[in-house]
């Protein structure tokens, strides 16, 4: 018995097939809750952050933030970005595209600003942005 006999059995047709097929994967994923009241440092010396140093890299923090520090040029100096790593279309953790210095989300292919506003969708909504201060080997990020 095939697919299409087995459902003719059960009573459905077409759309039931579209219901099944539907089952467990066309429901909204949780986007997990940008992080709050964030005051974190990260020190640069360590292993875990220690590719912030050099432009272009990027690092996740424990809490759910993705930092970055962009390329630069000669009259745009590298600077430290700082977002939400979840997407918030379905929150799938979003990647830094150094060459535009932008974030993107390789399950459905959103793409944010390097302040995390929507520059093209399935996702509605902005990354929430944060604040980067470097001291020497120190980031602090607030936001
Ligand atoms: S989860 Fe990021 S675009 Fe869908």
């Amino acid at each position: 018995m095939d697919r299409k006999e087995f459902l003719s059995q059960l009573g459905m047709g077409a759309a039931g097939l579209v219901l099944f097929g539907c089952m467990g994967g066309c429901e909204k994923e949780t986007v997990p809750a940008a992080p709050t009241n964030v005051n974190i440092t990260l020190d640069m010396t360590t292993t875990a952050y220690a590719k912030l140093l050099t432009p272009g890299q990027f690092a996740y923090t424990s809490n759910g933030i993705i930092v970055a520090l962009t390329i630069g040029t000669t009259t745009n100096p590298s600077k430290y970005l700082a977002v939400s790593q979840y997407c918030t279309h379905q929150g799938v953790t979003v990647e830094f595209l150094s060459g535009s210095s932008d974030f993107y989300c390789t399950a459905h292919n959103s793409r944010f600003s390097s302040t995390g506003a929507v520059m093209s969708g399935p996702a509605g909504s902005a990354l929430k942005q944060y604040t980067v201060v470097q001291t020497d080997n120190i980031l602090t990020i607030t936001g």
